[in-house]
């Protein structure tokens, strides 16, 4: 190795920091051997000091102030680690100025102020790299901007929160409450700081931006994405879904249809068998369908400290291989076109609709007579033996229907009082086995 060593800045130092630097030294003769060349970690900026990592930090400068690594004259590429839209945006437009590459994590950032960040680097003829900011560990910006590049992806379904997943699966496995196992997922430090974002599908919607906009090649507006997280989901559901053959899954939902894209995040039914219904705990797959490629599968971890650190290294390897080289193309991928995103009510898709019913004669009747009014037809039913109190909880899945369909019947049920609840639904993806 003669070239000279690539210098490495960390900004953030909390638990991705700390999987990025403890993988660097765990891994350091493969990734110096990938990347031909020394890989130098010069500086890492934090305010706390005062917590001890457990990582050997030997020859490396501690900062307080982030600016001074993001200029610095020994660092080649500045790793943003802070997370965020406020301070971190400050540090990677610093760092682009200051003709540095960029890594990120930061999905919040990207899909805030994705445009703007792309274009600062386009103009400085710097990169910005991103692996790991969807998926953790599952190299999927490598893999759709390399060995897909030629693939034009239609469809794409995706679990892409750890925490959200790890909770699921729990609930539906073990029948453990969603507060308990939140709490776990916690622990082994799957959630964001403020879990909020993870549970309430924020981070889900962050992500699928990310992918959607460079999948598709327009600018996402996530002000218009359709976001609904799984702090409402009740083992009962999870339940009735699995006697009906189906598992839940927070899923995202990016689909192009030529002159409009549907993005979407919500708690989803998908069948037993298919692929998606497999992935189990913290782990995240995403499914593509792309014309002639057909249907592709990326699985692996997609949260913790350890598997997102080797997202950030491989993009230090990416950019460390390039030895001085300008910027890849694209960066336009981000703003190319514009196609507008599908209102919710023009979408379709099948339901799972859940009543808790009067126990009286003719009370199916009046429900599915209303379904039948609103083009919604019924594929399967259960109804289970009515309660003390004379209801019986009624739970269909339906054929395909238009949403804002679904939801007007929803109001005509509530508005007749002939469930004891709010009759609920939530969606059903086909999904291929
Ligand atoms: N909080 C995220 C998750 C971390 O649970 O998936 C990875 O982005």
């Amino acid at each position: 190795m003669n070239k000279k060593p690539f210098g490495i800045g960390i900004i953030g130092f909390g638990n991705i920091g700390t999987g990025t630097v403890r993988t660097l030294l765990n891994n350091r003769e493969q990734i110096e051997r990938m990347a031909g060349r020394e890989m130098k970690l010069v500086a890492i900026a934090d305010i706390d000091w005062e917590t001890d990592r457990g990582v050997n930090l030997d020859g490396v400068r501690k900062e307080k102030d982030g600016k001074a690594v993001a200029t610095a004259n020994d660092i080649d590429a500045v790793v943003e680690l802070i997370g965020g839209t406020g301070v971190a945006k400050e540090m990677v437009v610093t760092a682009l100025n200051a003709g540095k590459d960029v890594v990120t994590a930061n999905k919040a950032l990207l899909a805030v102020h994705g445009q703007q960040i792309f274009r600062l680097a386009q103009e400085k003829n710097r990169s910005v790299l991103y692996e790991a900011s969807v998926g953790g560990g599952i190299p999927l910006i490598q893999s759709f901007n390399g060995g897909m590049a030629a693939a034009k992806v239609t469809e794409l379904f995706g679990i892409l929160n750890g925490t959200c997943n790890y909770i699921l699966t729990a609930m539906a496995k073990d029948g453990r409450e969603y507060e308990e196992v939140l709490k776990e997922a916690m622990k082994l430090g799957y959630a964001e700081p403020d879990p909020t974002f993870d549970v309430e599908g924020t981070d889900t919607a962050h992500k699928a931006s990310i992918l959607a906009s460079m999948l598709f090649n327009t600018a996402v507006n996530l002000d218009d994405v359709h976001i609904e997280g799984i702090s409402h989901v009740t083992l009962d559901d999870i339940r009735f879904g699995q006697r009906l053959g189906y598992t839940l899954k927070l899923l995202a939902i990016a689909k192009d249809h030529g002159d409009r894209i549907e993005v979407r995040v919500h708690p989803t039914f998908i069948e037993n068998d298919t692929v998606l219904a497999s992935v189990c705990g913290s782990y995240n797959a995403v499914y593509t369908h792309a014309d002639g490629l057909e249907g592709t599968l990326l699985y692996g971890r997609g949260a913790g400290p350890l598997p997102t650190g080797n997202a950030v290294l491989s993009d230090l390897i990416q950019l460390a291989r390039r030895d001085g080289c300008d910027r890849e193309v694209p960066y336009d991928n981000f703003f190319t076109v514009n196609k507008p995103l599908m209102p919710m009510a023009n979408v379709e898709c099948c339901y799972y609709l859940k009543f808790i019913a009067d126990d009286h004669p003719g009370v199916l009747a009046q429900l599915s007579g209303v379904l039948g009014d609103h083009d919604i037809s019924i594929l399967s039913m259960i109804q289970l033996e009515p309660t003390e109190d004379g209801c019986a909880p009624v739970v269909m899945m339906t054929h395909e229907a238009q949403e804002g369909k679904v939801k007007r019947a929803m109001d005509r049920i509530n508005a007749l009082g002939v469930s004891r609840a709010v009759p609920r639904f939530i969606r059903v993806e086909q999904l291929p086995v």
